[in-house]
């Protein structure tokens, strides 16, 4: 079966934005023990601008789910990796100004920077997965450097962009055929997961934004009845 690993990286940019403890990330992945969710992914960005060191020592020591730990390939990420020895290494591109990760990693261009980093977090046990565009060269190039998950970035097929379905099948195929596990995510909602979802290679989807956003509309009546109950029981005293 296809597995769900979430994103709970915006749980830490919502703690953050009061500078406090609540929501925390630990106590959230906890919760979505039974939901249905397979995996946690976090991202340790070198900003560390939602998910801080202390979060992501506290999800890789709690061994309720796998965790998939998203890093850039820089000395600093990799030994924070070898030391937490998370389930996966997902390594991404990274770049300071960006909102979000806005493409794949260049893996067909960095063979030489990257082939270390993934030979050393293999070193340490972890499943190491590259997050890279739909593109054949690519996918190539994940297996040629001892990559054993390829992760297809999505986001161009979430945005409407013409072919990026094909182009997505085509470089699941490829990576299945060349015996690496296929992964996909990024952008994937409601309206639009269920075709990446068919695809018979892809073994995991790992979804974060959307399901954070959507938890507010489906959570927040909830937690208002809540509060109110309690306005109202503080009165009846
Ligand atoms: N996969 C990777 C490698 C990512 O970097 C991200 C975004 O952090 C996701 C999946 C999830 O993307 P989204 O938050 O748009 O669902």
């Amino acid at each position: 079966m296809i597995r769900l690993g979430v994103n709970i990286d915006h749980v830490a940019t919502l703690r953050n934005a009061r500078g406090g403890n609540h929501p925390d990330p630990l106590t959230v992945a906890k919760a979505l023990v039974g939901s249905g969710m397979d995996g946690i992914t976090i991202h340790l960005r070198e900003d560390r601008r939602h998910i801080r060191d202390a979060d992501a020592e506290a999800v890789c020591a709690w061994a309720g789910k796998p965790v998939n730990f998203e890093m850039a390939a820089t000395a600093e990420m990799v030994a924070i990796a070898a030391r937490l020895k998370p389930r996966g290494c997902c390594v991404v591109p990274e770049r300071r100004a960006e909102i979000t990760t806005e493409g794949g990693l260049d893996v067909a261009n960095h063979r030489d920077q990257l082939r270390p980093a993934v030979a050393r977090l293999k070193d340490a046990g972890i499943r190491v997965s590259l997050f890279v565009d739909p593109a054949p060269e690519q996918v190539e190039a994940a297996a040629e450097i001892g990559a054993q998950v390829v992760e297809l970035h999505t986001g161009a097929y979430a945005n409407g962009r013409l072919g990026e379905m094909e182009r997505l099948c085509a470089a699941a195929e490829l990576t299945a055929r060349l015996g690496l596990e296929c992964h996909a995510g990024h952008g994937l909602t409601f309206a639009n997961v269920s075709p990446v979802a068919a695809l018979p290679q892809v073994t995991e989807l790992n979804i974060g934004h959307y399901l954070i956003g959507e938890a507010i509309l489906t959570g927040l009546p909830a937690a208002i009845a809540e509060m109110k109950r309690l306005m109202i029981e503080a009165r009846m005293r």
